[in-house]
C-alpha cells in the first residue's frame, strides 16, 4: 500500500463496513450510514500514520488496476495488532482476504501476541480461526445514559502530554504492549482523560463528549471511574456506546447497567498468545 492508495482504501473500506452494518443491523436500529466526511478524513489520517510507522505491514489487493482489498497491520513492541480489513462485497468469498491476511500476519512473525477487533462478518471470523487466533465474543453497552444515575467522577482529569508515559505503562500491564507512536496521533485528535492515584491508574480517550473509544486501567475502580466520567461528558438524550467489552471485563457491564445501557452481542476480540485484557476496552483502530 502506498500513500496514493489511502483515499481509495478508505472508500472500499468504507463500503465493505456499510455492508456488514446492513447485514447485522438489529429489529428497530437506524439504517447504517456510509462513513461520513470527518470520519473518513480522520481514517485517511490514521492510515497515513499506519504507512509511516509500519509500511511493511500495509497491504493492498488490485484486480485490472483497481483495488479490491486491504490489510493495515502494526507492530507495538511485542505485539502485531490487525488495524482494518476488508475487502469489496463483490469480491468477497474468493479467497483475496486469506491471501492479505497471511501477507499482514508475515509482518507479525516475531511477534508473540497479536490482537485483532474482529467484525461480526462470518468471513472475517473463519479467517481469524483459521489464522490461529482465540474468538473472544464481545458485547457493546448501547442506549441514552440515564443522567440521574451519573456519579461525579472525584478522581478523574483531564491528560496531559506528560501522562503519556503513564498511559504506556498502563497499556504494558494491561495488554502487555504501550501503544507507543499511536498515543500521539490518539491525544492529538481525541479527548484523554486520566485517573493517577496510588491506588489505581488509568486513561480514556474520547472520540467526541460521551463516545468511549479506548480505555485501560490498573484497577476495576480506576476503569470504572473512567467509563463513568466518559459517559458523563456526553449530551443529555443523545444515544452512546460502550464499545468492544470482553467476558473479562464485566465492571465494565455493570457501568452500562448502571447508566441504563442495553447489553448487545456485537463480533470478536480475536487473540493470539495472550489472554483477553482486563480493565480494557480496546478500540478498533489502534486496539
Ligand atoms: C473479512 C474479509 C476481509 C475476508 O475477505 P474475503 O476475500 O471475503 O475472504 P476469503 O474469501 O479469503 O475467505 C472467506 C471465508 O468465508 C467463507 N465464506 C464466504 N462467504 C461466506 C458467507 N456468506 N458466510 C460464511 N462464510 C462465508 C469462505 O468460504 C472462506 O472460508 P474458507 O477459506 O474456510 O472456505 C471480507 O469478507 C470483508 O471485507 N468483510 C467485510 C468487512 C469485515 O468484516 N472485515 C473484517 C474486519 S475485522
Amino acid at each position: 500500500m502506498r500513500v496514493d492508495d489511502v483515499a481509495d482504501v478508505e472508500r472500499l473500506t468504507a463500503q465493505a463496513f456499510l455492508d456488514v452494518d446492513e447485514r447485522n443491523r438489529l429489529p428497530g436500529a437506524a439504517p447504517p450510514q456510509l462513513r461520513p466526511d470527518d470520519q473518513a478524513a480522520q481514517w485517511r489520517r490514521r492510515a497515513e500514520h499506519a504507512l509511516t510507522h509500519d509500511g511493511a505491514g500495509c497491504w493492498v489487493a488490485d484486480s485490472s488496476n483497481c483495488l479490491v482489498g486491504a490489510a493495515i497491520s502494526l507492530r507495538r513492541e511485542s505485539m502485531w495488532l490487525l488495524a482494518t480489513y476488508a475487502v469489496l462485497p463483490e469480491a468477497q468469498g474468493q479467497g483475496i482476504g486469506r491471501r492479505l491476511l497471511d501477507t499482514a500476519l508475515e509482518y507479525g512473525a516475531s511477534c508473540l501476541r497479536g490482537m485483532i477487533v474482529s467484525s461480526p462478518d462470518p468471513r472475517a471470523a473463519r479467517r481469524y480461526r483459521a489464522a490461529g487466533f482465540d474468538l473472544h465474543p464481545m458485547m457493546d453497552g448501547v442506549g441514552v445514559v440515564r443522567r440521574e444515575t451519573l456519579p461525579v467522577p472525584e478522581r478523574v482529569r483531564e491528560a496531559t502530554t506528560a501522562d503519556i508515559d503513564l498511559a504506556d505503562s498502563v497499556d504494558r500491564r494491561t495488554r502487555g504492549a504501550g501503544h507507543g507512536v499511536d498515543h500521539t496521533v490518539l491525544a492529538a485528535g481525541m479527548a484523554m482523560l486520566v485517573v493517577d492515584r496510588p491506588e489505581g491508574q488509568g486513561y480514556c480517550y474520547l472520540r467526541s463528549p460521551g463516545a468511549v473509544y479506548l480505555l485501560a486501567a490498573t484497577t476495576e475502580r480506576a476503569a470504572a471511574e473512567l467509563l463513568w466520567a466518559g459517559l458523563a461528558s456526553g449530551t443529555a438524550g443523545e444515544s452512546v456506546q460502550v464499545p468492544h467489552v470482553t467476558a473479562a471485563n464485566q465492571w465494565a457491564l455493570d457501568v452500562a447497567v448502571g447508566a441504563g445501557l442495553d447489553i448487545q452481542t456485537r463480533g470478536y476480540l480475536a487473540l493470539r498468545a495472550m489472554r483477553p485484557p482486563a480493565p480494557y476496552l480496546p478500540s478498533g483502530h489502534f486496539l
